[in-house]
């Protein structure tokens, strides 16, 4: 079975090179992102691999079909950037990655609170250049702090189950009720409390039309003043210019960010040799308040070797004919 991968970069050949070597399939590797432009590059190859910036809107979508593609499977667990509509009607399937490592994404969103908080990246800096001048980098203890998680999956919980180690306060609001909670001692509330408690809010739910734009200038407006923003989920959850306006008047007094909504143009490239065009995404790093990491959560070995098997099983099943139960 041939599988053509696009955005692919020297770490996804090794982790599915190595896995696999147990499957057998022709896996060919692009560079270049999926879009209406490279749709076409997809000759003899029944099955493509995306990641979360490929396109598959529904023109990509009609191409990949003339191509002669039957399965997208996802590296990743979001699924927003595939119109699924469009590939029912095309008869494509689709399959994804729902849990590889939700360790990996909580882990990295504590690191962003604690660089935040402590200011660690500030300090690193500081003491490098021989400067162990502490003013400016005053933080606070998490413990007995109010954490509000909007989205209580696999990575919310993981993430509460630390923040319970600290000793926080863990409210969530989510659509569905986990019977997991109550044992996590999480309190459900509904979103305008969440917004109204939290000392701290992190994002773990998916992106969907329900969530585009969830933290914009009315939700915003009923948070803690000095609130803790911190979103490793998708950035579109997030209005971007109406965060800014928060920051300039200190309503958000914190915002840790490894997902922007218009990364597609940045994330996962060296552009320290350009100048970057996009002046919203500018400014935020203006803020000696914001961190922003390039999507790199889901960035372990252990969490990019359970999306390889996972992958390789999905295009497994499709061979087989049968279901993988990662279907979208
Ligand atoms: P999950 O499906 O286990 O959990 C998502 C939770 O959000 C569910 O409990 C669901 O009921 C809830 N939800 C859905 N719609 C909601 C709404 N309108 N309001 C409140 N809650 C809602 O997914 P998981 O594995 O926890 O991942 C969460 C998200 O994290 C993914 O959708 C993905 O966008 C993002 N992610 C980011 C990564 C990164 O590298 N930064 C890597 C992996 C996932």
């Amino acid at each position: 079975m041939n599988v053509t991968f696009f955005s692919s970069k020297p770490y996804d050949l090794t982790f599915f090179q190595q896995t696999n070597a147990d499957f057998g399939f022709q896996l060919r590797f692009l560079k270049v992102p999926l879009d209406e432009t490279t749709a076409e590059l997809v000759t003899g190859s029944p099955v493509v691999c995306l990641f979360v910036n490929d396109q598959a809107n529904a023109a990509v979508i009609r191409t990949l079909a003339r191509q002669g593609v039957r399965l997208i499977v996802l590296r990743c667990a979001g699924f927003n950037n595939v119109d699924l509509d469009a590939a029912r009607q095309a008869g494509i399937q689709v399959m994804r990655v729902p849990a590889y490592s939700p360790h990996s994404v909580a882990e990295h969103t504590l690191a962003l609170i604690l660089a935040l908080n402590r200011k660690t990246h500030r300090a690193y800096n500081r003491v490098k250049e021989g400067n162990f001048a502490l003013e400016g980098l005053m933080g606070f203890d998490l413990f007995g702090q109010t954490v509000g998680l909007l989205g209580l999956g696999k990575i919310g919980k993981v993430t509460a189950r630390i923040l319970g180690g600290f000793g926080c306060q863990l409210l969530a609001y989510d659509v569905v009720r986990d019977e997991e909670a109550e044992q996590l001692g999480i309190e459900y509330v509904s979103l305008p409390e969440l917004l109204n408690r939290s000392d701290i809010l992190t994002l773990h739910c998916p992106l969907t039309p329900e969530t585009r734009h969830i933290i914009n200038k009315d939700t915003l407006a009923r948070m803690k003043k000095g609130v803790m923003l911190i979103n490793t989920g998708r950035g579109a959850l997030i209005d971007t210019q109406a965060v800014i306006e928060s920051l300039k008047n200190g309503q958000v007094g914190y915002l840790g960010l490894d997902v922007y909504e218009e990364e597609s143009h940045l994330f996962f490239e060296d552009l320290s040799n350009t100048i970057i065009q996009d002046d919203t995404f500018m400014r935020l790093l203006t803020f000696p308040n914001v961190l922003i990491t390039g999507h790199q959560a889901f960035f372990t070995r252990n969490a990019l070797q359970g999306i390889a098997r996972t992958t390789c099983r999905n295009i497994q099943a499709f061979v087989e004919g049968k279901a993988s139960g990662n279907e979208v």
